[in-house]
């Protein structure tokens, strides 16, 4: 196992060239399943989640070519539709093959994902929209297995509760189905977005209005006539501009959408920073000279605040001036990092799902343990303000969603090293 080693304080300042976002390409990897013949996606960042869906497509028959970091090209052979437990236990995203294998094969057995320290997280939404296209859905020995004999049939569907990947999935699925699908109370997230733009780039016919997505049913998707671009990670670009308020320090990120933090620049703006941003050039440029004022935050789906900014948010709550408040309403369990936080002197109540911090001038450094992907960010980003060396352990959470984390700070300013954990209970 590793660890990152941080000796603190740091003054942020730099320039961070953004990666395409994980979460949007994961689905449309998923997608490639549909298309018969070659796919060029470019901006294809270089993490260990994308590593498991393409071993995971690899699987189900796909071919794929890496050339560089950034540009992958598959081409679909015949296809297998059993996705292993094996290989879905190292990415709960793999539930995006169900889908998919539905939509193109008829049938489809996909290894039940497990909860996470996150949270439960069923994938009850996505099952039941399968079973309203008309596919026959069980689990049975952990596997969900679906059969549409007669093919998919288009239905008008309301969520329970908003779901991105369930919001894929279903739109995966009946972009081949007989007819017309309304999915009401859909995700709208940017990345969902992107998946629908590279779907109507194959062929599809897919158009959102507010929080309903409808889908008319076409036989094929073909490759798009020219290669892919995914879009940049809006979480990676948030985590950095809240690392630079952190740290007191200015910060260019390129290659996001400023569109897409909307929310999370006006609240950097109300906590004191001043950003500048060209969404015709795809920057976003913070400075900041003063310790944050503190801004509460409660998260939400879609243009609300992104719960995989939570953490870092509550970083940055930890040594602002005066009191936050931080309502986690996506998951049931994100608060781990909360306790490792107060382990390096942050002031945290914490009261179920909602979290108050009083900030104070500088945090201390301490060994500290991440427990998932946005959680060990959070560390990070805390250590790079706290007095003296910290040691952040577990860091494959961390190497999950962002590639090259460590050159990145170090770009920055922050004396950072990778070290290998020597003992660990
Ligand atoms: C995606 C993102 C993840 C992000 C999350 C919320 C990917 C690969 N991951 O995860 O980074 O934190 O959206 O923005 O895109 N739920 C159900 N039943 C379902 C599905 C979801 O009850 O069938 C609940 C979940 O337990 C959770 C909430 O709905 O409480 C939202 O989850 P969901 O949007 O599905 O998260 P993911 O798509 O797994």
């Amino acid at each position: 196992m590793q660890e990152l080693v941080i000796n603190g304080p740091t003054k942020w300042h730099g320039e961070v060239n953004i990666d395409g976002a994980k979460n949007a390409c994961l689905p449309i990897m998923a997608a490639l399943l549909m298309i018969d013949n070659q796919v060029t996606l470019n901006n294809i960042p270089k993490l260990n989640d994308i590593e498991s869906m393409l071993k995971l497509l690899q699987c189900m028959g796909l071919d794929m070519t890496h050339q560089g970091q950034k540009l992958l090209s598959f081409r679909a052979r015949e296809l297998n539709y059993v996705a292993p437990y094996e290989l879905v236990k190292k990415m709960r995203a793999s539930i995006l093959v169900l889908g998919p294998l539905l939509a193109k094969l008829g049938k489809a057995e996909v290894a039940l994902p497990g909860g996470c320290l996150i949270g439960a997280r069923p994938v009850d939404q996505h099952l039941e929209f399968m079973r309203a296209l008309g596919a026959k859905v069980e689990i049975k020995d952990g596997l969900v297995c679906a059969r549409a004999d007669n093919g998919l049939t288009g239905c008008q569907y309301t969520f329970d509760v908003v779901s991105v990947t369930g919001t894929e999935n279903a739109i995966m699925a009946a972009s081949l189905a007989k007819g017309s699908t309304v999915i009401d109370n859909a995700a709208i997230e940017p990345e969902v977005i992107a998946l629908i733009d590279f779907l109507n780039q194959c062929g599809a016919k897919i158009s959102v209005s507010g929080m309903s997505v409808s889908i008319e049913g076409v036989t094929s998707l073909k490759a798009p006539a020219e290669s892919f671009s995914v879009i940049g990670d809006r979480i990676e670009a948030g985590t950095f501009l809240i690392g630079a308020m952190i740290c007191q320090g200015s910060i260019l990120v390129k290659g996001i959408c400023p569109e897409h933090l909307s929310l999370v620049i006006e609240l950097m703006k109300k906590a004191g920073a001043q950003v500048e941003y060209s969404s015709e050039e795809q920057w976003i440029r913070l400075s900041m000279d003063r310790r944050p004022i503190a801004q509460s935050i409660t998260t939400e789906v879609y243009p609300g605040f992104p719960t995989d900014l939570q953490a870092q948010w509550m970083a940055l709550a930890c040594v602002a001036e005066g009191e936050s408040v931080i309502k986690e309403q996506i998951f049931e369990n994100r608060m781990m990092h909360a306790c490792e936080l107060m382990r390096m002197g942050a002031k945290i109540k914490i009261s179920s799902n909602t979290v108050t911090v009083q900030g104070i001038e500088r945090l201390r450094s301490a060994p500290v343990m991440a427990s998932d992907l946005r959680a060990s960010a959070s560390l990070v980003l805390a250590a790079c303000q706290a007095m003296g060396e910290s040691v952040i352990q577990r860091i494959y959470h961390i190497d999950r969603g962002y590639a090259q984390i460590e050159s990145k700070l170090q770009a920055l300013g922050v004396k950072v090293v990778r070290k290998e954990t020597v003992t660990e209970n």
